[in-house]
């Protein structure tokens, strides 16, 4: 047995004994993939830089193969076009474009969508190409089709597949409009997050069927949720537990800001703490308070940011153990994600999987614990 058998089968045995959801079909997926021709070189994160800065692991340097094999994101693309094989420095800054999910979310994502032998089934983010095969050995390449937004990664993913022996249909282009030669699908999968259910995807996905995507947005806070198709244009869905993000769809990416200057407003106390947006749910309450707003700062000292309006919300510590809030512009950032904060603590401060969301031609909304209970709308 090889190195990379070895550790392709250690990997399989440790995510079965972590408790990761997984049939045994899934597990001899995971057996027979080597990732390590869909990563190639890749990068990993310094410990303790701020910003984060990123240290290329290349392909055959000590310790790559076991890198490759480890229940670890692995990212293999920064800003849209560095990869690890282009970069000379130690280390580079850059914001993760393209990567290889975890294997172990890759599998609980696959054991949540129900995707069966039979099923045809849609994945948005090829990336890699790595999810991609796994599904494919499991449902078969007739089943799948994958589709990747840039060119270059998925040109990549389209050779570690064909190395690999599947054959799953490929499609370059953006994924939020669907597959319009594809027909109908029983299951979409997305491995890029979205600010709202893409309309074309409602359409895509027979009566029946399923969507499992995460729902993240300008605050970089995000939710899986797992939705139902109910109808033409329609879906209903709950969000579910556990702390998942990816990277958000290119064309749902914040739009490009200058350097941030803090400008003057009207000042007056806080009337929640600001650290609560750090809280996992709490920063996606407030995300869906404020979804034109970039989230900047942590603790004490929040920034909102709406580039459109030129709106702004800061928020600091004041002498008497409280916090102020400066708010600038049109939209009263800091208004709307007080009286969110506040509906959620007062229902006791659910996680994110008591929250479900509705889908429909005119509109999609998120609501804590039943359709009728406090809700926000999405911004399509
Ligand atoms: C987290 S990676 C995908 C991981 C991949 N499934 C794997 O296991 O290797 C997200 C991918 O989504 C792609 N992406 C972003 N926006 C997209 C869009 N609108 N349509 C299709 N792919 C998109 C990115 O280019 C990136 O390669």
């Amino acid at each position: 047995m090889n190195t990379a058998t070895r550790l392709r089968a250690a990997l399989a045995d440790r995510l079965a004994e972590d408790g990761t959801p997984m049939e045994p079909e899934w597990g001899s997926a995971v057996r027979a993939v080597p990732r390590e021709l869909f990563t190639g070189s890749y990068f990993r994160p310094v410990a303790g830089s701020a910003p984060t800065s990123y240290r290329p692991v290349r392909e055959g340097e000590p310790g790559w193969l076991e890198g490759v094999y480890s229940d670890e994101t692995l990212i293999t693309q920064l800003d849209g076009r560095i990869r690890a094989d282009d970069v000379s420095e130690e280390a580079v800054h850059g914001s993760p474009s393209s990567s290889s999910t975890l294997p172990s979310l890759v599998l609980r994502m696959w054991h949540r969508l129900g995707a069966e032998p039979g099923h045809r089934v849609l994945e948005i983010g090829t990336g890699t190409g790595y999810s991609t095969a796994l599904g494919a050995h499991r449902l078969g390449d007739g089943s799948l089709t994958s589709i990747e937004y840039d060119p270059v990664v998925g040109a990549a993913a389209a050779a570690a597949l064909k190395a690999a022996n599947f054959a799953p249909r490929l499609v370059i282009g953006d994924g939020l409009r669907g597959d319009p030669d594809g027909g109908r699908y029983d299951r979409l999968i997305a491995t890029c997050s979205v600010r709202y259910i893409p309309l074309p995807w409602l359409h895509q996905v027979e009566p029946g069927g399923r969507i499992l995507v995460t729902l993240s947005g300008w605050g970089y806070a995000n939710a899986l949720a797992l939705l139902d198709v109910t109808g033409p244009g329609e879906a209903t869905g709950r969000f579910l537990p556990g702390c998942t993000s990816f990277m958000i769809a290119r064309p749902h990416d914040r739009p490009p800001r200058p350097t941030l200057a803090l400008l003057p407003g009207e000042e007056r106390p806080s009337r929640i703490d600001p650290a609560k947006l750090d809280d996992w749910t709490g920063g996606w309450i407030a995300q869906l308070a404020a979804p034109s707003a970039e989230r900047l700062g942590a603790g004490a000292e929040q920034i909102l940011w709406d580039v459109s309006t030129g709106s702004q919300a800061r928020t600091a510590r004041d002498h008497d153990g409280g916090w102020t809030v400066v708010q600038h512009g049109p939209v009263r950032l800091w208004d709307r994600v007080e009286q969110a904060v506040h509906r959620w603590q007062a229902a006791g401060e659910p996680r994110q999987e008591e929250f479900g969301i509705t889908v429909s031609p005119t509109g999609q909304q998120v609501w804590l614990r039943t359709e009728d209970g406090p809700g926000w709308d999405l911004p399509i």
